[in-house]
């Protein structure tokens, strides 16, 4: 996928069928794009092995990688539900008219405010985090007169092989119950006239490509509600394995679809009737993305290495920052062209780690160009940062070779919104 993009007649990039150098000209650079169709694509790939291996399945989109109105409509159209993670995600969620029933609400800190805005609004699942949150939610739950469905997460103590700062399942963690509390969590709860158990979760980690972290995951968690079911002789109906599936960054890296995933956790769950749930972000969003940048300068250190500068950077990417991650890229205007420069791109902010790709070869590259840098649907857009000022880039969808924007860019009059003087 990533070796055979699309090349129109003009010898452009082109992306969900358009002109990538159109693109960039009309709505400026940096850009995010993301094809529409390999979302909708990649949701029904996922909907499809969910009915395979688990006819009571259901698969949940992870917000947090991208979220905006126009992508919980398409969520919506094509039935999936939703993870919000904050007030901010859920309030865009229900301003877009998604369905409350179908979003799940995570956070390991929910402020009473927003456990309030999600018992208004009757959200479907609170995915219970800790003790606090317990404790907080069954109060307001009584004082509200609610029953909110939840479910209790745990930590299962698995160490699944990724960047350890997108490890979540490892005893050592933030998030969930340890094992230990979760059985006498799942006691209180089932107590609790205010709260309706109905399922567990957990989460290990995130950009996971080796299949049997999944199985394994699955093996623990049923096993652990096998022994809460035991201690509080109540059954759980549904248990929620969260996202994780890795993606293709480098033309190198493995494909790994969703059939292999949910095979992966059905060779550790003995029970395919079960309400399985999974949470995929950047599986369903991350290819589907490329972001276009605009080449300015240029600094030649011979003998050492050629930096070329684009006009965003860690701003609308902090990935490569925050967890040396590597990309690939193409200079959209001649993709083609024999490539014959090594060069390293950086970022436009004062920072020395602003970087987006180190050594990679390019076609004779020169300012005007525009590169076009690969899987960067999933937390890109929802990790940018106005760092020096620079405003945020603006979201182009584009289906059947027709963008539409759904996020306009931020101008420096946006910039102002908030400041006080
Ligand atoms: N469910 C829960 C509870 C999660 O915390 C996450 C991701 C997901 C689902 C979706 O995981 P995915 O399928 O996208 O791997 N900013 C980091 C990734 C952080 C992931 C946080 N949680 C990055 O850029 O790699």
């Amino acid at each position: 996928m990533l070796a055979n993009f699309a090349v129109n007649k003009k010898g452009h990039l082109t992306w969900g069928g358009a002109d990538t150098v159109e693109l960039a000209k009309e709505y400026g650079t940096p850009l995010y794009v993301i094809d529409e169709d390999m979302l909708r694509q990649r949701a029904t790939d996922f909907q499809k092995a969910m009915k395979k291996y688990f006819p009571q399945g259901e698969v949940i989109y992870a917000g947090k990688a991208l979220f905006c109105q126009a992508l919980c409509d398409i969520v919506n159209e094509l039935g999936l539900s939703l993870d919000v993670v904050s007030g901010g995600e859920l309030y865009v969620a229900l301003k877009s008219g998604y369905p409350p029933e179908k979003i799940y609400f995570h956070g390991n800190n929910k402020s009473l405010d927003e456990l309030k805005m999600a018992l208004n609004n009757n959200v479907g699942t609170i995915v219970v985090d800790n003790w606090f949150e317990l404790n907080n939610l069954e109060e307001l739950a009584k004082e509200m007169q609610k029953k909110p469905r939840i479910y209790l997460r745990i930590a299962p103590g698995i160490e699944a092989h990724t960047h350890v700062h997108i490890q979540t399942g490892q005893e050592d963690s933030k998030f969930g119950f340890t094992k230990d509390d979760a059985l006498l969590a799942a006691k209180k709860a089932s107590l609790s006239p205010n709260l309706d158990l109905k399922g567990l979760h957990c989460h290990v980690g995130s950009q996971i490509v080796n299949l049997e972290s999944f199985t394994i995951t699955a093996k623990v968690m049923s096993e652990i509600k096998a022994k809460i079911e035991r201690e509080i002789s109540k059954e759980i109906e549904e248990l929620d394995l969260g996202g994780g599936l890795g993606i293709q960054y480098l033309p190198e890296d493995p494909y790994i679809s969703p059939d292999e995933f949910v095979k992966a956790i059905s060779l550790g769950l003995t029970d395919s009737n079960i309400k399985l749930r999974v949470e995929p972000g950047r599986y369903l969003i991350g290819q589907a993305g490329i972001t276009l940048y605009t080449i300015g300068s240029k600094k030649e250190i011979p003998g050492l290495r050629t930096y070329v500068a684009v006009d965003g950077g860690m701003t609308d990417n902090p990935r490569v920052a925050l967890y040396d991650a590597k990309y690939h890229a193409v200079l959209a205007n001649k993709p083609q062209k024999e490539k014959t420069d090594l060069v390293s791109i950086a970022g436009k902010c004062c920072e020395s780690g602003d970087m987006l790709v180190w050594d990679i070869m390019l076609p004779h590259i020169e300012p005007g160009d525009i590169l076009a840098v690969f899987s960067t649907g999933a937390y890109n857009y929802s990790m940018a940062s106005n760092y020096n000022l620079l405003p945020r880039p603006a979201m182009i969808f584009v289906r059947d070779g027709i963008p539409r924007m759904v996020v306009r860019r931020e101008t420096y009059e946006d910039l102002l919104l908030r400041d006080i003087k």
